[in-house]
């Protein structure tokens, strides 16, 4: 049977508040490098998250994946613990850190590649969108 490598990708949504903020800078200092992002009382985003995965065709049913598994492993792991949550004081996984975008597609890529690999595919690309204009992705690297 030909084996074809193919990338197979689910999106998945949530709402989140957060803000841009270094610890161990001054508040003066964060006004000034995150503006507006910095808002002590907060702001919020709706969030577009894309994971994508990679892997060869079951050919007994046409899928490298089944996509409404791959949708429950990722809110399971991701969505549901970022989604209507406060992303710097909520989401054990973010604990301690930073929440810009650049951040966070990594800190989901290790919550999913393990994962992933349980479901005979490998995790290719994490790309999140938290405005329509910004997005960033990760690959592993
Ligand atoms: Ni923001």
């Amino acid at each position: 049977m030909e084996r074809r490598l193919v990338y197979v990708t689910r999106r998945e949504r949530f709402n989140a508040a957060h803000k841009l903020w270094n610890d161990s800078w001054s508040e003066e200092k964060n006004l000034e490098t995150f503006g507006k992002c910095a808002n002590p009382n907060w702001h919020g985003h709706n969030y577009d998250l894309f994971v994508t995965v990679k892997g060869y065709i079951n050919h007994d049913t046409g899928y490298l994946v089944d996509l409404k598994d791959l949708s429950k492993l990722i809110q399971k792991n991701v969505t549901d613990k970022l989604d209507h949550k406060n992303l710097n004081l909520d989401v054990e996984f973010l604990k301690n850190g930073m929440t810009s975008t650049e951040i966070l597609v990594f800190k989901i890529w290790d919550e999913l590649s393990e994962e992933v690999i349980s479901m005979g595919a490998q995790l290719h690309k994490v790309l999140l969108f938290e405005t329509e204009n910004n997005s960033a992705e990760y690959y592993g690297e």
